[in-house]
């Protein structure tokens, strides 16, 4: 999927403004380095730089790293796969805010993490756990259907017990992993729905006809209002797994 980082800056900045809460669990440690897996345009990265002696964010998308190198020109940002990193032995610490859920391999991912990082390195990331936006997901694909459009689950939403198992059976000690629900209020009242799977359905919506385009996103929103819709604004049912990890 092409990335639009203008949307993601001006309508998901949420995404990075929750991920301050997973700053939390680096430790500061100025002579550290710091790899931000999948780190978008860059919000977290530049915090992250606060923290260490050395940042580098990387992520798949191309136009999200052209935007976080305008933004933050001092950090060292490239693109690439999660799954082929260039580094080995290279970092303390690995931080991932809101990315491994797009992720299918996360055996791969786990082998990968553990290669970049040193003896005793930290992973710290969150992403989306089982049952994650569930009821948008539904909602989506029923809508879909409902215009002879098929819909395949695409994210890869684990349970607690089914990451800590990837990441014992890849080397590491699992110091902290949970789960929670983390309700998110989507910008742009009425429109916020529509907005989110705009950013985020953008590959499936561009391969129906634009008519149809707008009728599964009305009949998305209609189908999850009951759930999500406060009567003030579109509430999206989250769910975070949230894990601290060492190298053994
Ligand atoms: C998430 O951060 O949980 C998420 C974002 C976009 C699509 C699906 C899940």
């Amino acid at each position: 999927m092409e990335w639009n980082s203008s949307l993601y800056d001006n309508k998901h900045d949420f995404v990075a403004e929750y991920g301050k809460g997973l700053l939390e669990f680096v430790p500061k440690n100025k002579s550290q380095s710091i790899l931000d897996l999948g780190c978008g345009t860059g919000t977290l990265t530049y915090q992250l730089a606060e923290l260490c002696n050395k940042v580098v964010g990387v992520d798949s998308s191309e136009n999200m790293i052209n935007k976080a190198k305008c933004h933050y020109p001092n950090i060292d940002f490239m693109v690439c796969d999660a799954l082929d990193l260039p580094f080995e032995n290279e970092f303390d610490v690995v931080f991932s805010n809101a990315v491994f859920h797009w992720i299918s391999d996360h055996n791969k991912l786990a082998e990968n993490i553990y290669k970049v990082l040193r003896s005793k390195g930290l992973l710290v990331c969150e992403f989306g756990g089982s049952g994650n936006v569930a009821t948008v997901e539904k909602s989506f694909q029923q809508a879909s259907k409902e215009f002879n459009c098929q819909y395949k689950l695409k994210f890869n939403f684990p349970t607690v017990e089914e990451f800590g198992n990837v990441l014992s059976e890849n080397g590491f000690v699992i110091d902290n992993i949970y789960d929670f629900d983390r309700p998110t209020v989507l910008k742009d009242k009425e429109q916020g729905l529509s907005n989110w799977m705009k950013q985020f359905y953008a590959d499936e919506l561009a391969e129906m006809p634009t008519e149809v385009q707008k009728k599964v996103l009305e009949r998305t929103s209609s189908i999850a209002k009951e759930k999500l819709w406060n009567g003030k604004e579109w509430v999206a049912d989250y769910r975070r797994l949230r894990v601290i990890a060492h190298k053994n």
